[in-house]
């Protein structure tokens, strides 16, 4: 057998009662590197073993606060001090917008430490333990109760440490010897862990040599799909053509399917190349309608519901004193109300100077409700009471 060394001497106990009267007295007797061993948890052993509390709680709240400090430094320099980019006038750097980021770190380094910080304060992982080899000591999964006082323990004296074990009513007290190359590592543990590292190290090494290789052909093209064409890239030139060019101009006159404006009062509010004043669709109620239902959704935020340039748009600008912003204009002005409904219709169309066009929001029939919905609105701006009808004049006093 080969050399051993002694690890510490075993009680073993029948019941709760006596190994919990035994914890407190090897406790008050001074003894700190020693455990208990019970086959399930046992309330008030920390008490009676003088186990101080953990220190992890206060660790994972440090670490939550790193997390959070983190988090918001790097919000800070990526957006407001290193790459400061203004998106939409919005602050560059304002709490609210960094509190999601902000509150998943502080979880993140909270758990990730907890998690590793369990293990380690714990000693885990362990592979092998002294008492594992005690015949006896299998019980502690089952009915029986253990006390082990280690030999590394400054109060430990093998007389004096066995006396005060038996004195608290122990069933059995037992030396617990380790054999001196139980703590070597196998041969082939070795091995495996070497052998390991060394697998490992290929992966990196492979896309070590990826990166800085020079190669024509690509790295890796299991499957080609239609990567690899002959084709003519924009602007590209080409002998088969006269010119040279391998983009071909239009052909003239080409129409594309469904994209004939044959009717260019009604598209480009035009009739021989002038803006016209009449309306290309019938004027209607239910074009009215649509009108001012349209002119309140598109048109209102910058002109205003009344169409006076006082939108909300508009009034925010005026507010934040901004410089360059060009104020909608008055579309009852008498500027306005002198052009005539296709230049109107032609302004919706095609905007003007800093008005976007909006074509693509509003299609052709709405279009023309809006410019009709704008002649109501500027017949209004500088109505008077003889406008309205006499049957209706009560109403509106
Ligand atoms: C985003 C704000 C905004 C919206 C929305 C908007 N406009 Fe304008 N509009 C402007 C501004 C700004 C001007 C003045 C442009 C300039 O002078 O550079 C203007 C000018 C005009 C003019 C005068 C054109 C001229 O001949 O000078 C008309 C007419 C007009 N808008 C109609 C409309 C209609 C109709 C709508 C709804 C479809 C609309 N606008 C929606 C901002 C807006």
């Amino acid at each position: 057998m080969s050399e051993t060394r002694t690890f510490g001497i075993v009680a073993e106990y029948g019941d709760v009662d006596s190994v919990m009267a035994a914890a407190r007295r090897i406790r008050d007797a001074g003894y700190r590197r020693w455990d208990v061993h019970t086959p399930f948890p046992v309330h008030g052993m920390d008490d009676a073993m003088g186990v101080r509390p953990t220190i992890l709680p206060w660790i994972t709240l440090g670490a939550g606060l790193s997390g959070l400090g983190l988090s918001i430094l790097l919000q800070w320099w990526t957006n407001a001090h290193d790459y400061a980019f203004l998106i939409s006038g919005k602050p560059l750097f304002s709490l609210p917008a960094n509190i999601p980021v902000a509150f998943e770190s502080t979880i993140l380094f909270a758990a990730v430490t907890t998690f590793l910080l369990v293990f380690v304060l714990n000693g885990l992982p362990r592979f092998y333990h002294p008492l594992f080899r005690m015949a006896k000591f299998k019980k502690a999964t089952d009915d029986r109760f253990f006390v082990a006082i280690e030999a590394r323990d400054e109060k430990f004296d093998p007389g004096a440490t066995r006396k005060l074990l038996e004195s608290t009513g122990a069933a059995s007290v037992e030396i617990c010897e380790e054999p001196l190359d139980g703590q070597v590592l196998p041969g082939w543990v070795k091995f495996v862990g070497v052998l390991g590292i060394t697998l490992a190290m290929i992966p990196l090494v492979v896309a070590y040599r990826a990166r800085n290789a020079k190669t024509d052909t690509p790295r890796l093209h299991l499957v080609g799909d239609m990567d690899f064409q002959p084709k003519y890239k924009t602007q590209a030139a080409s002998p088969l053509f006269a010119d040279g060019r391998a983009m071909r101009p239009q052909v003239d006159g080409t129409i594309a399917r469904g994209e004939l404006r044959e009717n260019q009062h009604l598209e480009l509010g035009t009739v021989d190349g002038n803006f016209a004043d009449g309306f290309p669709v019938a004027v209607t109620r239910e074009l009215m309608e649509r009108g001012r239902n349209r002119f309140d959704i598109y048109c209102s935020v910058c002109h205003g519901y009344g169409g006076q340039g006082d939108g909300p748009v508009a009034l925010r600008a005026k507010e934040l004193g901004e410089g360059a912003f060009v104020a909608p204009t008055d579309l009852t002005d008498d500027y306005v109300k002198k052009q005539p409904a296709g230049q109107i219709y032609a302004t919706i169309r095609n905007g003007i100077r800093t008005m976007p066009s909006y074509a693509a929001q509003i299609p052709v029939a709405d279009r023309w409700a809006i410019v009709l919905y704008l002649r109501a609105l500027q017949r209004h701006s500088d109505a008077s009471i003889a406008d309205v009808p006499l049957e209706k004049r009560e109403e509106i006093k």
